[in-house]
């Protein structure tokens, strides 16, 4: 069939409207009609990483949509049905039966590899082979062909543009607090980086009655809705303040419990490690650095535990329905770090998140 997608051309290049060729679903392929699509940082970041020969490619997988058509072998997704895309997983491997499918065997290629795993793409344009597959998604299009291991259902009554992030950036930081962390209300957590992730771990933490979150972010906007949360917020770029570590074991009352960091950067993780108190987790979340250099004296006579976490240890079958409960009961409260844009407008959506001036960016659709 014939839809519009955003491709991206050349590594790190804008995304550009196109006119493509999506195949028909196949026996466990699910033909979604978009309605709204987040753009998570990872959306930025891979396409900036990958080599010439995997281009043009269309990512996004924070996609929402209704269920237009479903193969003959898939089960537990039925034609109108409203569904959240999240990431796949082989459901098959060891990791994926012991209920870990973040750490899914078939992971990089089911997700990153630009085609299904049986090494077919899904779109042409003209003569050219066009890339996707993305989260077995690539939602920045009209359409999209997902799985039964990655649509969520979803209650109708539910505005999708509110939900688009629950696939990633929601489920990645509160699934990191409430599955990883598991707090209890004595405990503090310090967030470096208040963007989406960050965010949705302060709502999750706040929500699970953690009395102590400290927010770390040189955007004064963002640490004004992580204060809003009723989390502290320091500002690292402060002239003539303390170091930021010693900010945080402050505020922390002689360390934080854990320490999340969704930055990247190379110099903040070692900032959230050295403002854990003994035995404290530090979680690195970013995608980017391709190291990172740790106080190796600290990590050992401090007893700390470094920890990395995919989605936040979600299985989103089951992750995303307990958020959205939350959500509900008024414990996960993220609306308001939603702005929409037509999806015509996804170069001003790119660079209103780069600038940090929205949270999170949803690309809508027009109805009808
Ligand atoms: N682990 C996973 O499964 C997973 C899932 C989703 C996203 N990610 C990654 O998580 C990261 C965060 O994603 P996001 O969408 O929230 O991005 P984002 O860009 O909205 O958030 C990053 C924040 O870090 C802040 N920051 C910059 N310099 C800082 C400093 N010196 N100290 C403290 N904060 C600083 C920025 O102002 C921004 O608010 C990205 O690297 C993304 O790729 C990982
Ligand atoms: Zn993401
Ligand atoms: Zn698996």
């Amino acid at each position: 069939m014939r839809t519009t997608a955003y491709l991206v051309e050349e590594p790190g290049g804008a995304f550009v409207e196109a006119e493509v060729e999506l195949d028909e679903p196949r026996a466990d392929e699910v033909l979604v009609r978009i309605v709204a699509t987040g753009l998570c940082h990872t959306d930025l970041t891979v396409p900036a990483m990958l080599p010439p020969e995997m281009l043009p490619t269309v990512v996004g997988h924070e996609g929402t949509g209704v269920v237009e058509r479903v193969g003959t072998a898939v089960a537990g997704v039925e034609v109108g049905d409203h569904v959240v895309l999240s990431f796949r997983s082989c459901r098959s491997c060891e990791p994926c039966r012991a209920g870990h499918v973040g750490y899914c065997e078939q992971s990089l290629l089911l997700n990153y590899m630009g085609m299904r795993a049986d090494g077919s793409t899904t779109m042409r344009r003209g003569e050219q082979t066009v890339f996707g597959s993305f989260f077995g998604q690539s939602s920045l299009a009209r359409h999209a062909l997902a799985y039964a291991d990655n649509c969520v259902v979803v209650d109708k009554a539910l505005d999708l543009t509110r939900l688009a992030p629950f696939a990633c950036a929601f489920q990645t930081g509160a699934g990191t607090v409430l599955n990883l962390l598991g707090p209890s209300p004595a405990d503090a957590i310090a967030v470096y980086g208040a963007g989406a992730v960050g965010l949705a771990a302060i709502a999750a933490a706040r929500g699970a009655g953690v009395e102590t979150v400290v927010a770390v972010d040189p955007v004064a906007a963002r640490r004004r809705i992580a204060e809003d949360y009723g989390a502290r917020a320091v500002d690292p770029g402060e002239e003539g303040a303390a170091p930021v570590e010693d900010r945080v074991r402050e505020l922390t009352g002689g360390g934080a419990t854990s320490a999340i960091d969704t930055t990247a950067l190379p110099a903040v993780v070692v900032q959230a490690q050295r403002s854990l108190r003994p035995r404290g987790t530090l979680v690195a979340l970013g995608l980017g650095a391709a190291e990172y250099t740790l106080d190796a004296i600290d990590l050992l006579q401090s007893g700390k535990i470094v920890r990395s976490s995919i989605e936040g240890e979600a299985d989103p079958l089951t992750t995303i329905p307990e958020l959205i409960a939350l959500r509900e009961a008024g414990r996960f409260e993220v609306d308001h770090l939603v702005t929409t844009y037509p999806f015509e407008r996804i170069g001003d959506a790119v660079a209103d998140a780069r600038e940090g001036t929205v949270v999170k960016p949803v690309l809508v659709w027009p109805s009808g």
